[in-house]
């Protein structure tokens, strides 16, 4: 049987660790005896370049037919600080995400030894973080009414969640957990917003259900979530919140392991599954050759699992480990002796 991926490479970096990701994919397939059909698509500002549209209809045709996609980045800064462009590329990510109907956005982040010296923060808090952030991707304030005033001085955008939004994510956090350490923590502003006081009741009332009586179930106000990721980082496994929380605390908790060049990701909803590493498109570093792919790379690994090609999901994480532990990395891991992008995907095809 052949899983059909639809790759969507974007801007930026967004080709290069793609290219590394593809060869890493088609070495594991070949060892681990599956196929893969590889369908190109466009999306973000090449996109835009090609088509004046972020995401063509032509590319969404192609995502829904496939059993997975896989996306490099998306982003370009002629777009990053201009409060009038009408078309952005960030349009396009959005759109595949609510077509799709991609509802959670999960998002692991655990340390590794050889990069303890890079985070911002002291080794022994980081020691052993290993959590998943659930974060809510198709509701919320990025989905909510929005608008200006006629005069340009006042300008609105609203939040609202469903309790079954609320619910199917929080039944996919709770059932992985189940399979983790079991516990869940909901981040929320419940003593604040209205949205939040439905999502802690909503998720309270499941939490109750007997399947998932032996869950240790937390909520915590993120404000204080944003304080704790970082004084405390390991006292969390799951962390289950909406959108807009999640964009920011994804983020913050990305410093956590010293490079964001090694967090991948998955978008899950019904039916439908989107892998990308969590980096943006890193115009600086475009066409140099010096990105690192390993988010991508761990970003198929992940698809992998989806696929329950576990096997081979296993041997691609061993491989970035073993490139880890022999610092054979790019130089936002290592400036000396850094390896190019293209060096460093050879090596792990290589390795498996
Ligand atoms: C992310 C990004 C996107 C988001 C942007 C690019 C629209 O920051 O995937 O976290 O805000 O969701
Ligand atoms: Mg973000």
């Amino acid at each position: 049987m052949a899983y059909k991926i639809t790759v969507l490479p974007g801007d930026g970096i967004g080709p290069e660790v793609i290219a590394q990701s593809l060869k890493v994919l088609k070495v594991a397939a070949e060892k681990y005896n599956f196929e893969v059909e590889l369908n190109e698509g466009l999306i973000g500002a090449v996109a835009i370049d090609q088509t004046g549209n972020p995401l063509p209809d032509e590319t969404i045709e192609k995502c829904k037919k496939a059993d997975a996609v896989l996306l490099g980045a998306v982003g370009h800064p002629k777009y990053d600080n201009d409060p009038h462009a009408k078309i952005r590329p960030e349009q396009g990510l959005l759109k595949i995400r609510k077509t799709l109907g991609l509802y959670a956005n999960i998002r692991p982040v655990s340390t590794y030894e050889i990069l303890y010296d890079k985070s911002p923060i002291k080794t022994e808090r980081i020691k052993g973080v290993d959590f998943v952030v659930y974060r809510e991707l198709t509701g919320g304030i990025y989905f909510g009414k929005k608008g200006k005033s006629a005069d340009g001085k006042s300008a609105f955008d609203t939040s609202e969640y469903t309790v079954e939004e609320i619910d199917r994510i929080t039944r996919l956090a709770f059932d992985a957990s189940l399979k983790r350490k079991k516990k869940v923590c909901l981040v929320d502003k419940a003593n604040v917003l209205e949205t939040s006081r439905l999502w802690r009741a909503t998720v309270d009332e499941i939490a109750k259900e007997p399947q998932y009586s032996e869950i240790e179930y937390t909520s915590m106000f993120v404000d204080n979530a944003a304080m704790q990721l970082i004084q405390w980082p390991t006292q969390f496994d799951i962390i289950l919140t909406e959108n807009m929380f999640g964009d920011i605390i994804t983020d913050e908790a990305s410093v956590i392991p010293g490079s964001m060049g090694l967090l991948p990701s998955a978008s899950v909803g019904a039916g439908k599954a989107m892998f990308e590493p969590i980096h943006g498109s890193y115009p600086q570093a475009a066409g140099k050759n010096i990105a690192n792919p390993m988010a991508t790379i761990l970003s198929v690994a992940m698809m992998l699992e989806h696929f329950n090609e576990d096997a081979a999901a296993k041997a691609i994480r061993k491989a970035v480990d073993s490139a880890l532990a022999i610092t054979f990395v790019t130089e936002d891991i290592s400036k000396e002796n850094a390896k190019s992008t293209t060096e460093v995907g050879d090596w792990i095809c290589e390795k498996i």
